[in-house]
């Protein structure tokens, strides 16, 4: 069955605070991206791989070229693109250069670049047992409430106020990569592209726009090392991965 896996590494990477884009950021002496990459094809899944990257960035195309070399011709195919300005574009922008005859497609932050391999293939088995959809969950640990800005006199105390609190059971802090049929996830994007500015901001993963198709989204467990580097903070808790037990 041919799976192909777009890995989005055209973020900016500004909350990391490296006046670099986040997928250079080095990580145990070699980029995130690199990082990335080796997990994808060590999972073993994919026929290829689309990596999407800021648009005209010469040194992450030559960091996909090495990685190229690095798994020969035995390898999958790598394919380059420049990326977008939102996660979304970059997403479209990969999916443009899936193979024909690519029947699921897993979708995979570049800054998740320490996901273990059965996270992989946990849902690369749901897309092989029919979910159209699959995204990789784990259980919430913080209480979680919404909240509003605070207008008139109440701002004067604090700047938000808070309007409800979420059922924490029924809660799943998502990850990626998130698995999809091929077909469902290019519609799904081609919906998303006629939103407004507010509306494509608030895309903040691929699943959400499967779920406005009305198609049902599985969820296996994910795993505490797919953390998303973001801040500071999780580059530290990334470079104490690679050197402890679990790199
Ligand atoms: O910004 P956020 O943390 O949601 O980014 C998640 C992933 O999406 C990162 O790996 C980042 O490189 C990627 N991204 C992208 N193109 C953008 C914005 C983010 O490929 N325009």
């Amino acid at each position: 069955e041919s799976t192909a896996v777009v890995v989005v590494a055209a973020g900016s990477g500004e909350r990391l605070g490296y006046g670099m884009p986040k997928a250079k950021v080095p990580l145990g002496g070699e980029a995130i991206l690199t990082h990335a990459l080796r997990g994808v094809a060590s999972a073993d899944i994919a026929r290829q791989i689309c990596v999407a990257i800021p648009e005209g960035d010469q040194e992450l195309r030559a960091l996909c070229e090495e990685f190229r070399q690095e798994t020969g011709e035995d390898g999958p195919l790598i394919s380059v693109v420049d990326g977008g300005s939102t996660r979304a574009d970059s997403v479209r922008a990969a999916l443009g250069k899936v193979l024909d005859g690519t029947r699921s497609v897993l979708v995979h932050d570049a800054a998740r670049a320490l996901t273990p391999d059965r996270v992989f293939q946990r849902v690369a088995a749901a897309l092989s047992s029919g979910a159209k959809a699959v995204i990789p969950a784990m259980p919430v640990v913080d209480t979680v409430k919404t909240v509003t800005d605070t207008v008139g006199d109440d701002a004067g105390i604090a700047p938000e106020i808070v309007t409800g609190t979420a059922p924490r059971e029924q809660l799943r802090a998502v990850q990626t990569p998130q698995g999809f049929d091929f077909g469902t996830l290019v519609r799904a994007h081609a919906a998303a592209e006629q939103f407004d500015d507010s509306q494509a901001a608030a895309i903040t993963d691929d699943a959400m726009l499967v779920e406005l198709l009305g198609i049902p989204v599985h969820a296996v467990r994910g795993a505490s090392q797919s953390l998303k580097i973001t801040t500071p903070l999780d580059l530290i808790i990334a470079e104490s991965l690679l050197e402890g037990p679990l790199g």
